[in-house]
């Protein structure tokens, strides 16, 4: 008996798959098709297939072509599966030609002329295009205009600086008033000025556009709570975008303490600071949206205390640097932020039975260590980082969007909510916050708007 293996996504099903599926099947006797599942995509890059692999699985199924389907889940697996399952032939589209002359060595290759005129891509594309504005200008805004080019279905029309004057170049038309930009667009990137972000993010939503805002997205609890409150009564989606929350690592990183791994966490500290890149509002609001994430994701927002102490900018006042200590019943926490500072960017979790070790500069991680006191039982763990979690974050907010459902997001409305508590309380003076002084004479911090 001759076997035929093949492999893809086969995302929305299309007559380009059933015309290679059938060839596939007459070069031989009996039909393996491997479908790629969603972490081996996204490990690849891929990552805006629209169902999930069951999905995607059960319709290759229903079209009784294949004898046997499989999901595909790692690098190498291939040579694996044709030795396994004794394979004669590997099948592909000729959109790959040459790709899998490696394979070779194992079985026949055989490169399938691809149907032209239909793609997967083409039918995600077709579905709801998004329309996005921008509002705001900065170098985080350059990297989140060219990190949107690989979410299909997204295309950024035009942007309102908003006082900003960092130079995009031509990367996009420029708008001069945020109703000009309202009026061409279906949503909008609200990453403006801290201070300028509710106002922006209510003008929007009264206008009937979903918002994704650069966090924090308020600097009172209040109004964080009443961005949340407006969007659910106009059904708008409205998403906080703190990059770190949407990288896969952070993402399984939460899961394996969640499910108990290392006990039950009992202390967390993380340091984010920056040398080159200040933001211009200080360190806590620059860098506290992403300090905390860690601390109010695997401890909660319900802390008992929290205090601060801050080093002061001789030039305009603001926090250089800021240690946050948070006490919780059971745990405690803390967190060092500085712009202008440099310290080791690490994330530490200590637990009941052993704790999470994540290298700097931990928010842009692809990479953790579970570790014990035993050091045979530690785990490292590797996962794709896409653009520093931003291009996930612009593909979660566009499928939330398209498919009008609740996202299994990592950030949380409680979260966001207890951030910007947080930053009140510290500007208000009701939380204590010891006064470390002025900065050392002489010091000279670039500043860069966050
Ligand atoms: N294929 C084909 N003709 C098409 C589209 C796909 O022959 N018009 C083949 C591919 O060459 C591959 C298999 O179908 O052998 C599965 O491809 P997949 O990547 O799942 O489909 P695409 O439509 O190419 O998906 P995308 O646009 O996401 O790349």
């Amino acid at each position: 008996m001759k076997k035929v293996i093949t492999y893809g996504t086969f995302d929305l099903l299309h007559h380009g798959h059933v015309n290679l599926l059938r060839r596939a099947k007459e070069l031989g006797d009996y039909l393996i098709v491997g479908v790629t599942s969603s972490d081996f995509d996204k490990n690849r890059g891929k990552i805006n297939v629209k169902q999930s692999l069951m999905d995607r699985i059960e319709a290759v199924k229903a079209l009784g072509i294949a004898d046997e389907v499989i999901p595909e889940e790692y690098y190498g697996q291939k040579i694996d599966d044709i030795r396994n399952y004794d394979v004669d032939i590997f099948a592909i589209g000729s959109d790959w030609r040459g790709h899998f002359d490696y394979l070779n060595e194992y079985c026949q290759v055989v490169y399938l002329d691809r149907t032209e005129g239909i793609s997967s891509t083409q039918l995600r594309e077709g579905h709801n295009h998004i329309a996005l504005g921008i509002v705001g200008a900065s170098r985080d805004i350059s990297k989140f205009i060219a990190e949107s080019k690989y979410v299909s279905g997204i295309d950024i029309v035009a942007l309102f600086p908003d006082g900003d004057d960092y130079d995009l170049g031509d990367a996009v038309s420029q708008v001069d008033s945020l109703e000009a930009l309202l009026a061409e667009c279906d949503a909008v990137y609200v990453a403006n000025a801290p201070e300028r972000r509710h106002a922006t993010t209510t003008t929007a939503l009264e206008a009937g556009k979903h918002v994704l805002c650069e966090s924090p997205v308020a600097l009172t609890a209040a109004e964080a709570a009443a961005s949340f409150a407006l969007a659910r009564e106009k059904g708008l989606v409205f998403h906080e975008a703190v990059k770190t929350a949407y990288a896969l690592a952070f993402s399984r990183l939460t899961l394996l303490i969640k499910s108990g791994m290392i006990g039950t966490p009992v202390s967390v500290r993380s340091t984010c600071t920056s040398q080159a890149f200040a933001s211009p509002a200080g360190s806590l609001i620059g860098w506290g949206p992403i300090a905390s994430l860690p601390i109010f994701e695997m401890l909660g927002t319900n802390y008992l205390s929290a205090s601060a102490a801050s080093l002061y900018s001789r030039k305009d006042g603001t926090d250089v640097f800021t240690k946050v200590d948070f006490i919780y019943e059971g745990a405690c926490a803390s967190f060092e932020v500085g712009s202008g500072v440099k310290s080791e960017g690490e994330l530490v979790i200590a637990g009941t039975k052993g704790y999470v070790y994540v290298p700097s500069p931990w928010w842009k991680t692809d990479y953790f260590e579970v570790r014990f006191e035993d050091f045979s039982s530690n785990k490292r763990y590797f996962y794709q980082l896409n653009g520093e979690g931003i291009r996930d974050e612009i593909s979660v907010f566009a499928k939330t969007i398209q498919d009008g459902k609740k996202p299994n997001l990592d950030i949380t409305e409680e979260q966001t909510v207890a951030l910007s508590g947080l930053i009140e309380a510290y500007r208000a003076g009701t939380m204590t916050v010891h006064n470390l002084g002025l900065e050392a004479k002489g010091t000279t911090i670039s500043f860069f708007q966050n």
